[in-house]
């Protein structure tokens, strides 16, 4: 199957991957979508093993396809996988206070999640309906991209604490409308996975069937 991501840029998709038995007859992931949610974990240390063009642009298209308040996609994905690029990056954004997150520098790919700002869906959602729909859409879109990750082993963790002002400088987008939202490093994971349970409140402190949370 080719699919085409955008004018000049298509991506054969190996069959196996998407008709592997993840998916039941049915088409639906199901049982395994949840499998996929209970095992993935944020990833911060990574081995050297270089990731695969393919894998991150199926991670790219599984994003692409997220949905978004009316239809807006304000999502745009800047992914740094070559190392001098990733490095002058990582320099960049995990500066002064934010260098707690340096280390993210080493692993293999570092992508950047921002939007480019509507006026009207942003500021009009944000006054009228008191929610950002695009910070929203940027979360189901980075999530989205996140879990296509885990299904094919790579290992990634968001990353909110870095210099966005920097980061806008970096890529030239001051003043240009672009509001970055996170970073997402991308890797093998460098160990095995932690067993057991993620640690997460328990359904009944989160969930409320016909009445408001208490
Ligand atoms: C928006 C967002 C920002 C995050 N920023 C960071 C970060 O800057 N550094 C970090 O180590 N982890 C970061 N994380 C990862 C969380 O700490 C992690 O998802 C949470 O502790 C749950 O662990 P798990 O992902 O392994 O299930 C971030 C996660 C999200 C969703």
């Amino acid at each position: 199957m080719q699919l085409c991501l955008r004018e000049g840029v298509r991506l054969q998709v190996s069959l196996d991957l998407w008709s592997s038995s993840a998916y039941s007859s049915r088409g639906m992931p199901e049982a395994n979508f949840l499998k996929l949610c209970q095992t993935r974990r944020s990833v911060r240390r990574f081995s050297d093993r270089p990731v695969e063009r393919e894998k991150l642009e199926l991670c790219l298209e599984a994003a692409r396809l997220a949905p978004s308040a009316d239809n807006g996609q304000p999502w745009r994905f800047v992914i740094f996988d070559d190392p001098a690029k990733k490095k002058a990056l990582a320099d960049a954004v995990f500066t002064g206070v934010f260098l707690a997150s340096k280390h993210f520098g080493e692993a293999p790919v570092l992508v950047v999640l921002l939007i480019k700002e509507s006026l009207l869906i942003n500021r009009a959602g944000g006054w009228v309906a008191g929610v950002q729909f695009q910070l929203v859409d940027a979360g189901i879109a980075g999530e989205h991209f996140v879990l296509a990750a885990a299904e094919q082993d790579l290992g990634t963790c968001w990353i909110g604490w870095f210099d966005s002002r920097a980061l806008l400088r970096h890529l030239g987008l001051k003043g240009h409308g672009y509001r970055p939202i996170a970073l997402i490093a991308v890797g093998y994971p460098a160990s095995d996975r932690p067993s057991g349970e993620p640690r997460r409140k328990p359904l009944a402190q989160i969930a409320f069937w016909n009445c408001p949370p208490r």
